[in-house]
């Protein structure tokens, strides 16, 4: 017998790729694998209220609250999340809903709210499948999260777990799968990587000039695509191993050339866009001085945007955010940056 009712609670943090996914193939699967941090401080918080129906039909019938407010603009994303779920989650008819979700990082920051909050939707449906069957093994019911965050959007199911995980199936990590992100064992990662800060320059808070949707749809027919596929595989099997040495540097190389051959396929897509502005090349060579002047382990990675995540370790904390205050705030919109560090991924309320 299934609850009349009950309501669940939790959150989901953000992610940034390492190795980055940059086109896709039906439905939502990669075309290359991927692995990424698991963020902390940026994440959703989402609470999902049901009860029964009192009579049943075969509408979704739910309610949708971000930041306290009804937001009906949000609703059409959400039926057609439902409809890709439907086969896997048996009580999405059963119940009325009411959705309320909020972010920690700031409204319009330019930072992409899709894997957290596709990620805290998923997981607080597989909290009530949990409550529907408690016998529900913790690791299945990871599993099944992060599968469902991905037919959300794909970097999602990156987020159900952390602080390091890989999505799309590689040879080098034994259960890798396309279907969903799995996490590398964290007794097997280097110490120096643990705690590892990323502070995000909110370099420009306006909306994304290219959905990931059209960008992913722009390496169809790419010219470089099949290179692009297969050196992230190569970057991976690199990056992963940089990992468990403590190689800080390859992991440097490795990282930052990702960020710009995303941006480089996106350059040289058909048609080409450009989403980094004046100002993230200013921090980038910013970055890259006090690199050479300091030995400092500082780097950069970018999204499909102009904001720039600041990786370092953290034994480096105090003086990098000197630095960042004294020569990068300047290029930040209104001076705006988040400290984020890597982090373990949902957490039930
Ligand atoms: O999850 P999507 O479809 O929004 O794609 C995001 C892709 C990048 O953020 C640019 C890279 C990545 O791997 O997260």
């Amino acid at each position: 017998e299934i609850p009349e009712t009950g309501k669940v609670k939790c959150t989901v943090p953000s992610n940034i790729a390492l190795v980055k996914y940059w086109g896709k193939r039906a439905i939502q699967l990669p075309q290359n694998p991927s692995i990424s941090f698991t963020l902390d401080v940026c994440k959703t918080e989402t609470s999902i209220a049901f009860r029964k129906k009192e009579t049943p039909n075969k509408e979704y019938e739910f309610d949708f609250f971000f930041e306290g407010e009804k937001k009906p603009e949000f609703e059409p994303k959400i039926i057609s999340f439902f409809e890709r779920i439907e086969g896997y989650i048996p009580f999405l008819k059963t119940y009325r809903f009411t959705i309320e979700t909020s972010n920690s990082f700031p409204h319009s920051s330019g930072i992409a709210s899709s894997a957290s909050g596709m990620g805290a939707l998923a997981y607080g449906l597989m909290l009530i499948q949990k409550e529907i069957n408690p016998d529900l093994p913790e690791e299945e019911m990871l599993q099944k999260a992060s599968f469902l965050a991905r037919l959300g959007s794909g970097s999602a199911c990156r987020s159900i777990e952390g602080p390091i995980t890989v999505w799309g199936s590689h040879y080098q990590v034994y259960n890798s799968s396309d279907l969903y992100a799995v996490r590398l064992n964290s007794d097997e990662i280097h110490q120096v990587f643990k705690n590892y800060q990323d502070t995000i320059l909110l370099i420009d808070k306006g909306q994304k000039k290219v959905s990931s949707t059209v960008g992913h749809n722009l390496m169809h027919g790419h010219p470089f695509a099949e290179q692009r596929f297969a050196q992230a595989s190569e970057n991976l099997t690199s990056l992963k191993e940089a990992l468990v040495k403590g190689d800080v540097d390859t992991f440097i190389a490795i990282v930052e050339s990702e960020a710009l051959t995303l941006h480089a396929m996106m350059m040289s897509s058909t048609p080409y866009f450009i989403l980094m502005k004046p100002n993230t090349l200013s921090a980038i060579e910013k970055i890259w001085e006090y690199r050479e002047a300091t030995g400092s382990k500082i780097c950069f990675t970018l999204d499909a945007g102009a904001n720039i995540h600041v990786l370092y370790p953290e034994q480096e904390k105090e003086q990098v955010l000197d630095f960042i205050k004294n020569e990068l705030v300047v290029y930040c919109d209104n001076g705006q940056y988040i400290c984020d560090k890597i982090g373990l991924g949902a957490i039930k309320l």
